[in-house]
């Protein structure tokens, strides 16, 4: 029996779009039994308890990939990380399935071939990354290959994940991104990314404000997600040291160093007013990525 437990993740980090993620201490845990024979998968939801499971889909393609077959297969799925709400849940998924087949092989792949046929299979690599690695980590995708670089981040952050009743999907997030930018907006953004990066590494959370800005995909996505520019509004009101979308949304990321609960409270009073109901998680940075755990 092979236990694998993946953080969640937050992409794009703002103005980071496609290519900086952080891993987060909410987990998913995936166990893979060998059984004699056919597929059972057990999660808390029966809409994903069947052979268009993601994690058995990652499962199969990378045994296909290693040569590796098993008489049968039961997958039993415990989430912590809600679905379609940009936190990284269909990362997890995909990275659970590829590291339980290449474990269930004897290990024949090194962690970076994990992570590009993760890649392949999410196409982008920006959640995939750090749910593998942990931390915050940069990825590009030259040619075939994934490039990617762990940043530490200078101590004293919290992040505040504020978590809509309702999905967004990742294809429907991209379909209202624009084919084309403004040279002035791609300028703003690289400008910003840079400035986010240090300002972590450093310890200069006052410039996260404007690191974290973005024009890349924030303005287009804001519109499916309601009331979000009055979310935007209310956490730098109660002193956000930055706000961002959390992946492809709809979750809202707020960053404080205010670790006695008193950030958490104020929020979540100006967001019972709202009209869905928005669920507040206090996280940290996960440092250790995925964790592999055998047993009998
Ligand atoms: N970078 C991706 C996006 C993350 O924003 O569409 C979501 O999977």
């Amino acid at each position: 029996m092979i236990k694998v437990r993946v953080p969640a993740t937050s992409a794009n980090m703002g103005p980071g779009f496609d290519s900086i993620g952080i891993a987060l201490s909410l987990y998913n845990t995936f166990t893979f039994e060998e059984i004699p024979r056919g597929v059972e998968i057990i999660s808390y939801d029966e809409r994903f308890n069947n052979e268009d499971n993601l994690v058995y889909l990652s499962m199969i393609k990378t045994m296909e990939k290693v040569g590796h077959k098993v008489g049968g297969i039961r997958i039993t799925i415990e989430s912590e990380i809600p679905v379609s709400r940009g936190l990284g849940s269909s990362a997890a998924c995909i990275i659970g399935g590829v590291l339980g087949a290449n474990e269930l092989a004897d290990s024949p792949l090194t962690k970076d071939e994990i992570l590009k046929i993760a890649t392949n299979i999410e196409g982008h690599p920006d959640n995939v990354a750090p749910a593998l690695f942990g931390g915050l980590v940069t990825s590009i995708m030259e040619g075939k290959e994934i490039l990617h670089n762990q940043i530490s981040v200078a101590k004293g952050l919290e992040f505040v994940a504020l978590i809509p009743d309702l999905t967004l999907s990742t294809s429907r997030a991209r379909s209202v991104l624009p084919k084309k930018i403004k040279y002035e907006d791609a300028v703003f953004n690289v400008s910003r990314v840079a400035l986010m990066i240090s300002a972590l590494s450093n310890g200069d959370f006052q410039l996260l404000k404007y690191g974290l800005q973005d024009r890349l995909h924030q303005p287009y996505r804001s519109k499916l997600i309601p009331d979000f520019n009055m979310i935007m509004d209310i956490c730098i009101e109660n002193d956000s040291l930055g706000t961002f979308l959390s992946g492809a949304g709809p979750t809202v990321m707020a960053l404080t160093n205010d670790f006695d609960g008193d950030f958490t409270n104020r929020l979540q009073k100006k967001l019972n007013n709202l009209r869905n109901k928005w669920t507040i998680k206090e996280l940290k940075i996960d440092q250790q990525g995925s964790v592999i755990f055998h047993g009998d």
